[in-house]
């Protein structure tokens, strides 16, 4: 039987969600490690001290934040585009139906139900960085904090569940699905 968590519109939606989701954890790094104002601006402090030049910690910093910015915008821009996506693949779901076991049927297996409840809470936590990501952006300035308190928490589900995902796919397509990896690149039609 062919599957519709397998069909052009289901796959296309998983890998635009994919390199969205990894390109904006991209510019995460970016701004905690690489392009760090503080780090940046420590580059900036040494090197003019070094021809005399005498600048406060804090003003380089600010110049190595306005170094960061175009990068940083681009998280914003992903972030929207990540939205997009996110509206396609609930109409795509109301379309379709589910591109999982629905986890409370009875008669699933324990497999099918742990895999369906990752993919379902993975949803409801990116529905949340997004809202509050957006909420920070768009919303009054009186809710701007504990939206960015919250916002800045994503990481703690996106690394698990890139690690779980990822583990979980090779080791599926190893044995109990054997071929699924394949299949999410180009569908599960027989070759003729
Ligand atoms: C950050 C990266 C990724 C995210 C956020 C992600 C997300 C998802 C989600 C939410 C699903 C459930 C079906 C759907 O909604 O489309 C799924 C299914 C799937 N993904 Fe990924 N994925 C990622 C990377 C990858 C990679 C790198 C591979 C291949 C090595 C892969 C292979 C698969 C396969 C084979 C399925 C279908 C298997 C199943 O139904 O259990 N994914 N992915
Ligand atoms: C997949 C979705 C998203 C994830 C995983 C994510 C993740 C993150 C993380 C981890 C941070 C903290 C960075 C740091 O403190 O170094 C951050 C900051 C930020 N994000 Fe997102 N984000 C997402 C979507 C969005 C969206 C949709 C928007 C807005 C439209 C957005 C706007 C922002 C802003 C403005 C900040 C900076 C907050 C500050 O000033 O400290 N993000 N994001």
């Amino acid at each position: 039987m062919r599957e519709k968590r397998f069909n052009l519109a289901s796959r296309l939606l998983h890998w635009a969600i994919t390199f969205t989701f990894l390109y904006i954890l991209l510019t995460v790094f970016l701004r905690m490690g690489w392009m760090n104002k503080g780090s940046v601006g420590t580059i900036i402090h040494d090197n003019l001290a070094e021809q005399n030049v005498v600048i406060t910690n804090d003003a380089a910093a600010t110049i190595g934040k306005k170094v960061r910015r175009p990068m940083w915008e681009t998280h914003i821009i992903a972030g929207y585009i990540m939205v997009g996506l996110f509206v396609l693949r609930i109409i795509l779901t109301w379309v379709q139906g589910m591109g999982f076991a629905n986890p409370l049927k009875k008669g699933i297996s324990q497999y099918d139900k742990f895999k369906s409840w990752v993919y379902i809470v993975f949803y409801l936590l990116l529905g949340a960085a997004l809202f509050t990501g957006m909420m920070k952006e768009l919303g009054p300035r009186s809710i701007g904090h504990i939206m960015e308190d919250i916002h800045v928490q994503s990481l703690y589900f996106a690394i698990p569940f890139i690690v779980l995902h990822t583990f979980g796919v090779l080791i599926a397509d190893a044995g109990k699905e054997r071929g699924i990896i394949s299949k999410i690149i180009s569908g599960d039609r027989p070759i003729e």
